[in-house]
C-alpha cells in the first residue's frame, strides 16, 4: 500500500495520519517531521531545511527526494507507507511516480483533505506539538489533558516556530502557488479522492476510513 495524504498546511494530515497508520499497520513518512528531527539533532540537512521552513518556503526538490527515496527503501516501508506532506511540488510528484514504476510499487491513492484557508490560520496558530513524539494538539480544538504535557508520552508540548501568523500566511501562499497544482497532476492519473476536512477530528477519520477501504 502506497498512500499519499494530501492537503494544505493545517488540513489535519498529521492528526489523521496517526490514526490511519495505526489501523493500516504502515509507517507514516512525513517530510516535515523528518526535517524537524534533523533540526533538533543539528545536522547539516537540518540547517539547510531551517532556512526554508522559517520563511514558509519549500525545501528544494532534489534535497527532499533524496531523503524520501532513502526512507522508502528502508525495511519497515516494504509492506506499505503513508506519505504526509510529500509530494508538494509537481516535480516531487513526477519523481515519486517514476520511482514507483521503476521499483514496481503501485501508487494506490492520493487522498486530499479539503479545508478552506479561513479555517487553516486558527488551526495553525493554535497548534501545539510534542517535542518528543511529534503528537499534535490544539489549544482549543484538541487540548492536552495537562497544560504543556503530551497525553501520549509525557513530553513537552510547544508551539512550532513556523506556526506564527506571519509564517502561516507565507506557507499558505506557497501551498497555492506550488503545491495545489500537484492535485491536478494526480487527477490526470485518476488517483485522487477528495474528503471534506472540516468537522470533528473523529468524523474526518471515518470519512478517510471509508475512502481508503
Ligand atoms: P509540514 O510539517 O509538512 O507542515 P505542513 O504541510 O505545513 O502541514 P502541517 O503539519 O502544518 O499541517 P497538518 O496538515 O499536518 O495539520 P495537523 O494535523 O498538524 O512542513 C513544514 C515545512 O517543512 C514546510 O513549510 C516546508 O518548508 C518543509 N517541507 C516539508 N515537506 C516538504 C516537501 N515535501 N517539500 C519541500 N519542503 C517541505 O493539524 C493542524 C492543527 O489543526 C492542529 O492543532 C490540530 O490539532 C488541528 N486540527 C486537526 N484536525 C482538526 C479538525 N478536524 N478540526 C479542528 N482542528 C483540527
Ligand atoms: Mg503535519
Ligand atoms: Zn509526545
Amino acid at each position: 500500500m502506497l498512500l499519499v495524504l494530501f492537503g494544505p498546511p493545517g488540513a489535519g494530515k498529521g492528526t489523521q495520519a496517526a490514526f490511519l497508520c495505526e489501523e493500516l499497520g504502515v509507517p507514516q513518512v512525513a517530510t516535515g517531521d523528518i526535517f524537524r528531527k534533523h533540526l533538533k539533532e543539528g545536522t547539516a540537512l537540518g540547517q539547510l531545511a531551517r532556512s526554508f521552513i522559517e520563511k514558509g518556503q519549500l525545501v528544494p526538490d532534489e534535497v527532499v527526494w533524496d531523503l524520501v527515496e532513502n526512507r522508502l527503501s528502508e525495511e519497515d516501508c516494504a509492506g506499505g507507507v503513508l506519505l504526509d506532506g510529500f509530494p508538494r511540488s509537481v516535480r516531487q510528484a513526477e519523481l515519486l511516480v517514476s520511482w514507483s514504476k521503476r521499483v514496481e510499487r503501485k501508487l494506490d491513492s492520493v487522498v486530499a483533505l479539503e479545508v478552506a484557508d479561513a479555517h487553516l490560520l486558527p488551526r495553525l496558530t493554535g497548534r501545539r506539538t510534542c517535542l518528543n513524539c511529534g503528537g499534535t494538539y490544539h489549544v482549543e480544538y484538541n487540548p492536552t489533558a495537562e497544560d504543556g504535557v503530551c497525553d501520549r508520552c509525557g513530553g513537552e508540548v510547544v508551539q512550532r516556530s513556523d506556526d506564527t501568523a506571519e509564517t502561516v500566511q507565507k506557507r499558505l501562499s506557497t501551498y497555492h502557488d506550488q503545491t495545489a497544482p500537484v492535485l491536478d497532476y494526480f487527477d490526470d492519473l485518476g488517483l485522487v479522492t477528495r474528503i471534506d476536512g472540516v468537522g470533528k477530528i473523529r468524523e474526518i477519520t471515518e470519512r478517510l476510513r471509508l475512502a481508503i477501504a
